[in-house]
């Protein structure tokens, strides 16, 4: 008979085991705990979304909208979509309760999707925190959202790998000024540019801004600048925000090009940068979005937001996890009668022991080749019951890795496991 060959995952969709899913789910509880000290509570919210909410607030010319989202007709001839992002899904759902008379604080973890060319860092099933602000027009609020992500960045170590870039991009209609004498700027020169920057002319001249190709970078060191377009007001949240920033000591860089690939942002965007990471160095993005609601159809409402790329910020900050994952065991029973006392204990170590993680063992063997597979586990200790830690009422501890061994009774036990030393 012939072989079938076996299914593979949907390319761009990964599986994850340990240690990496246990790095990840260390670092989604630290994120959850660092937002819930601000005051943000998490929601829980639908993958799948009508597609127009997408094509409404994200843009109709966006990359993300034009060619990256899973569409699809449901069984109802309904047009449905994975969600590319999380905050257009947060504003719906607000609206759609009637959450926003008041301020909210909110956020949405998991899976987000986008069909993009599969590399390091870029997968077409990925993960986010999205943190989400209603109701507050200061620009402390911007600072707030920013700062959040500093202190996650210094809790795990990596403040000297991340750069905070800003920009004001300030009102649609200081935009649309700004975009009429870009587009004249460029059109002038629109033999120099490349194929994708020719093409944005025409449907999204912002993003022309944040090109990768130097000689359209060059042409764009003479453009009309977006800053000159701004008004006061504009200009006085952007200062605002870069004095809430020095007075935390939170160091950034202006990037007067940065234009984020979203459109419904507004004054403040920003973006924490890793060159670690190859192409896919942004790890973490967001910025003010006052429109948003309205786009909508509710009502006008000052918000700002961002979002944590898990899956970058997990690459980034391995060393960190290694580091703090706890102390693990191997336990064996010599024979079939020491498996009742040795469950019996475990389950003493676990209750003691909360950062403990102990793996038994089930199988007959004999106890070398128990020995043999404690060793590979990769654990810190084995611990072994037989015959003389059952009449003993003891266990045996082995350091795996530099073979030291003790008998020992439970409470000594315990204290050896603590240290993490015999
Ligand atoms: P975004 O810049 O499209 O913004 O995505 C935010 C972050 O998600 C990126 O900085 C990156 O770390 C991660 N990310 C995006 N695409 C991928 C991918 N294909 N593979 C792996 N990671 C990826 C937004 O989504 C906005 N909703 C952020 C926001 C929230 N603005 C206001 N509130």
């Amino acid at each position: 008979m012939q072989q079938k060959s076996p299914i593979q995952a949907v390319r761009g969709m990964r599986d994850v085991f340990a240690p990496e899913a246990l790095y990840y789910q260390q670092l989604v509880e630290k994120i959850h705990h660092l937002l819930q000290q601000h005051g943000y509570n998490p929601a829980q919210l639908p993958l799948l979304e009508k597609t127009h909410l997408f094509a409404r607030t994200i843009g109709e010319e966006t990359d993300i909208v034009s060619k990256e989202m899973y569409t699809f007709l449901d069984r109802n001839e309904e047009s449905l979509t994975l969600r590319p992002e999380g905050t257009a899904g947060v504003a719906r759902a607000l609206i759609q309760h009637g959450m926003l008379q008041q301020v909210q604080r909110v956020y949405v973890e998991g899976p987000m999707f986008r069909y993009e060319r599969p590399q390091k860092g870029r997968y077409r099933q990925f993960s986010q925190i999205s943190v989400e602000a209603f109701g507050m027009t200061s620009p402390a609020l911007d600072v707030e959202l920013i700062g959040i992500a500093a202190e996650l960045f210094a809790q795990l170590g990596v403040l000297d790998k991340v750069r905070l870039e800003i920009n004001s991009i300030g009102l649609a209609e200081e935009r649309r000024a700004f975009q009429k004498d870009l587009v004249e700027y460029l059109s002038a020169h629109e033999t120099q540019l490349d194929e994708d920057s020719r093409r944005r002319l025409h449907t999204n001249p912002l993003r022309i801004l944040d090109s990768k190709n130097e000689a359209v970078q060059r042409i764009l060191d003479n453009a009309p600048s977006l800053s000159t377009y701004l008004s006061d007001a504009s200009h006085a949240h952007y200062q605002q925000v870069r004095e809430l920033l020095e007075a935390l000591g939170i160091e950034y860089v202006e990037n007067p090009r940065l234009v984020r690939g979203l459109d419904y942002y507004c004054h403040t965007v920003f973006e924490w940068v890793t060159e670690e990471l190859g192409a896919q160095g942004t790890i973490c993005a967001g910025g003010r979005y006052d429109g948003l609601t309205e786009q909508l159809g509710g009502a006008h409402t000052p918000a700002a937001g961002f979002a944590f790329g898990l899956e970058r910020i997990a690459l980034l900050s391995q060393a960190y996890f290694e580091r703090a994952t706890g102390i693990s065991v191997y336990a064996i029973a010599a024979d079939e009668q020491a498996f009742a006392p040795l469950m019996v204990t475990l389950r003493k170590l676990r209750q003691s022991i909360p950062a403990l993680s102990i793996t038994l063992h089930t199988e007959r063997q004999s106890l070398k080749n128990q020995l043999k597979k404690a060793d590979k586990s990769g654990a810190d200790f084995a611990l072994i019951v037989g015959e003389q830690e059952r009449e003993t009422d003891t266990l045996t501890l082995k350091n795996l890795a530099n073979g030291e061994q003790v008998r020992v009774g439970l409470t000594e036990g315990i204290a050896i496991l603590e240290k993490g030393r015999v």
